[in-house]
């Protein structure tokens, strides 16, 4: 089976199909979040051909078949917790690639049978590493398929810099589509569109501030590593993708807090999505209500079909523990990410790089 699905994608691809990327609806939220908020704008990737990370595959691919590291009909091997699958199998078509993925006994079902549908190889590790955690056990497999597979290419979506390039489409998008923008909201998981929309949209609008939404026990600004309940964003590893220096605030966000931003605007502004839609959403909307007058925006990477079976369902958080009722209306300030643990909802204005001594600090 293996070998018939990794000869089945045509090593000419359809290029036509890279017409469908981006140009995805921009949103207005103005539900409670979980008190009343100005409103700001969401960017529904969601609603793209391939999701958010379809933009980061196809540049991805097209960056390394540019440098001849990926050769006609080679196969692209990658780990993923799924959204960046889903893209890599827009791209894999389009450009003439079979796609083999490595995910974990984490990953949704559904999800397993959508990127099976879209004719991807998927390897499953079944546990994660004593240290670096399924991200660091999923790397493992993936060397050693790289191995195995002959002229196969890693595109390394953690810290291949074309991940970041391929958002320069949904900064055009937003140049386009706002007349003027303050306050940019990104959640953070390699760091790829957030630092691939703040480049060109601070060239539009010099002053813009960028905040950076993490989830609780990711390591990625600066936190100890805990086990995530919570896809998307958040990290057990340092991507490299993220660009430290542009980001003028960090806030991470428990899965409570998420729950409950997504379950709100589900119901009452009808766009949502999963965790890092939700834990964005709280984030802009508290902007909104800090910086009065001011524009924010944010991105939804993805909608809420995936997170039907978590978010979306009560058994679901009362088996571990969320109770978005209990979610608080504000962040707790911390002064440096090294300084408190946070296990809810937090803000700091230092923003480091964990990988570096030396902060910038911001009032
Ligand atoms: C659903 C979802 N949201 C947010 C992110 C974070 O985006 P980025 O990797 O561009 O930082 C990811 C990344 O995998 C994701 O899958």
């Amino acid at each position: 089976m293996t070998t018939a699905v990794l000869s089945s994608a045509s090593t000419s691809g359809n290029r036509e199909m890279l017409g469908l990327l981006g140009r995805t609806p921009l949103a207005r939220v103005t539900v409670d979040l979980p008190c009343p908020q100005p409103g700001f704008w969401a960017k529904l990737e969601g609603l793209g051909v391939g999701g958010m990370k379809a933009r980061a595959a196809v540049s991805m691919l097209l960056g390394a078949k540019e440098r001849g590291e990926l050769r006609p009909g080679a196969p692209v091997v990658e780990s993923t917790s799924g959204t960046l699958g889903i893209g890599l199998a827009f791209a894999g078509q389009a450009l003439g690639h079979p796609i083999v993925l490595v995910g974990d006994i984490e990953l949704e079902p559904s999800m397993r049978q959508l990127l099976r549908t879209y004719g991807i190889r998927l390897e499953l590790v079944d546990r994660p590493a004593a240290e670096g955690g399924w991200q660091a056990a999923r790397l493992a497999r993936l060397r050693e398929l790289l191995a195995l597979l002959p002229d196969a290419y890693w595109p390394d979506q953690y810290n291949n810099p074309d991940n970041t390039a391929g958002y320069a489409s949904l900064a055009a998008e937003l140049a386009t589509q706002l007349d003027h923008l303050d306050v940019l909201v990104c959640s953070v998981g390699t760091g790829g569109h957030s630092a691939g929309i703040i480049g060109p949209l601070r060239r539009h609008w010099p002053e813009l501030r960028l905040i950076g939404v993490d989830a609780t026990g990711s390591t990625i600004f600066g936190q100890p590593a805990r086990s995530r309940l919570m896809r998307g964003l958040g990290s057990s590893i340092h991507p490299r993708n993220v660009a430290y220096d542009a980001f003028d605030e960090v806030h991470w966000v428990g899965p409570a807090e998420a729950a409950d931003a997504c379950r709100r605007m589900a119901v009452g502004n009808f766009v949502s999505g999963g965790w890092s839609s939700g834990a964005a959403a709280l984030v802009a909307a508290w902007a909104a209500r800090v910086h009065p007058g001011a524009v924010v925006a944010t991105v939804f990477p993805d909608g809420p079909h995936r997170y039907l079976g978590s978010v979306y369902d009560d058994d679901f958080a009362a088996t571990h523990g969320i109770d978005p009722a209990t979610a608080v209306t504000r962040p707790v300030e911390i002064p440096h990410p090294r300084a408190v643990e946070a296990t809810g909802w937090a803000r700091c204005g230092a923003v480091t790089d964990p990988l570096d001594t030396p902060g910038k600090e911001n009032p």
